[in-house]
């Protein structure tokens, strides 16, 4: 685990006007001037990725998008390719995260391709995986996420270029989490499928209280926050917490 530096990244989602986010993206900024032990990422909405990015210039937060679409370019109403994302400053983006593939019904093939469009582009493609509270249930955990890597990731993958989020449906945004032995379980799971030194964050009800328990775990590389993103004080305390 020592040579994986964690990654805290915060899915800001479909939350912030301009003054918000730009106030935000300062105060993240300011706060990593300090020296911290992991690496920063901010996935603002799209309209204020170009801001976000001004105002992160010169701090070591780097820029995300949270979807992008599979063409470089063309006829595609109301999308963004990887290469624009790329353009205007992100080096990483999110993909197949739940609210695309339980709210959007985006399949494992969507994701797959939408993680070679990334990689064309040069962005570190974040592919998102996780089981609903039905699932879990059902005992099916770790085949459902172990089905949704085999389906998302294309060949070609490896630690560079690729990070996984472990998200389980029902822990987003319910301040529910799984156990610890639970979350271990799922990590070691999904570490067995994939190439060697790849980061795998864990999401889902992250917040400044329970990080430092989550972010010791083992096989737990970082997390990927989200309400609790939207306030540079949280945030930070999470990323305060990384190991
Ligand atoms: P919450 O931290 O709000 O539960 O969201 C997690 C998430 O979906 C991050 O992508």
């Amino acid at each position: 685990m020592a040579e994986r530096r964690q990654l805290v990244a915060g899915n800001w989602k479909m939350n912030g006007m301009r003054a918000d986010g730009l106030a935000l993206a300062r105060g993240v900024a300011a706060r990593a001037s300090r020296p911290h032990r992991c690496d920063l990422l901010v996935c603002p909405p799209a309209t204020l990725i170009a801001a976000v990015g001004e105002a992160l210039a010169g701090s070591p937060v780097a820029l995300g998008g949270q979807d992008c679409h599979e063409a470089a370019s063309g006829a595609f109403t109301g999308d963004i390719s990887a290469e624009m994302l790329r353009d205007a400053g992100c080096t990483h983006v999110i993909l197949g995260h739940s609210e695309r593939r339980h709210g959007r019904g985006e399949s494992d093939a969507d994701v797959h391709a939408k993680v070679i469009a990334a990689w064309r582009a040069g962005l570190i493609a974040i592919v998102c995986v996780g089981e609903t509270r039905a699932e879990r249930e059902a005992g099916r955990a770790v085949a459902v996420v172990t089905g949704q890597i085999a389906g998302s990731v294309p060949a070609g993958a490896d630690a560079a270029k690729l990070v996984i989020a472990y998200e389980p449906v029902w822990a987003i945004g319910t301040g529910l989490t799984p156990t610890t032995l639970d979350i271990i379980e799922i990590h070691a799971a999904i570490r067995a499928h994939i190439p060697g030194g790849t980061r795998i964050l864990y999401g889902g009800s992250v917040n400044p209280r329970n990080a430092a328990e989550i972010l010791a775990l083992p096989e737990v590389d970082g997390g990927l926050i989200g309400g609790a993103s939207l306030k540079a004080d949280d945030f930070w305390a999470i990323a305060a917490a990384a190991q």
